[in-house]
């Protein structure tokens, strides 16, 4: 069996994945959705998502976004973390919602055929795995030509103060898997996407929201 290099990657990472969010799921779920829930809620909103669409969301987690999908859209949620999922599964089977399911995936090699999803979006989660830009290509790659692509992460800010106070958070992050440095810029370039918008919810918030639509080409 041929192995490619990004799934010998994504074998040697899963482990720490998925030690570490089980190591924090608690308290993920205790302190994450006052820092992060509205935002992402707000951005979906602004998705005007209309019935029957198909969405997928990527690195779901424990699917504190789900409730914030209109429940006439079909909403497939992906995760490497087995515990981060199994929240998600419980919330969805608590709430019957019958039109969103979750499945363990790796987001830099998405089991999916090309052009399958209206929307795709994702929330903290690229400044986490191994390559950035190959995430970007698989959600590009999964979604239809015209179609949406919604990300919330943070990014290197342009402002040099900003950036360089913000790296030096950077060496504690790390032992968290998350880097502070992305440079949102670098990640998207000579990809096939419009950014139709970039925008932060409040002037002094770490996180940008990328509103953005896939090109034909
Ligand atoms: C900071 S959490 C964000 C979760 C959720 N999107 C939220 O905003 O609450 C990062 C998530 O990415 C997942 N993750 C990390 N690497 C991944 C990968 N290569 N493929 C899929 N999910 C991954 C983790 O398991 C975790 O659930």
């Amino acid at each position: 069996m041929v192995v490619s290099t990004v799934e010998k990657h994504a074998r040697k990472k899963a482990p720490h994945a998925s030690r570490l969010y089980r190591e924090l799921v608690p308290a993920y779920e205790a302190l994450w959705p006052m820092v992060a829930k509205k935002r992402i809620g707000r951005a979906i909103g602004n998705l005007g998502l209309t019935g029957g669409q198909q969405v997928l969301e990527v690195g779901v987690g424990t699917g504190m976004s789900l409730s914030a999908y209109p429940r006439d859209v079909d909403v497939i949620g992906v995760d490497l973390s087995e515990d981060m999922l199994g929240q998600a599964e419980r919330q969805i089977r608590d709430e019957s919602w019958s039109r969103i399911s979750v499945m363990r995936m790796n987001a830099e090699q998405l089991d999916f055929e090309d052009s399958m999803f209206d929307v795709v979006t994702s929330f903290h989660v690229i400044s986490v795995v191994s390559d950035p830009r190959r995430m970007m290509w698989e959600m590009l790659r999964v979604c239809k030509p015209g179609g949406r692509i919604l990300i919330v992460n943070h990014f290197r800010s342009p402002n040099p103060w900003i950036a360089r106070m913000v790296d030096s958070a950077g060496a504690f992050t790390r032992h968290l898997g998350w880097r502070t440095d992305l440079d949102l810029q670098e990640i998207v370039s000579e990809m096939p996407l419009r950014v139709d918008r970039r925008y932060k919810t409040s002037p002094a918030s770490l996180f940008t929201i990328l509103s953005a639509s896939k090109t034909a080409s």
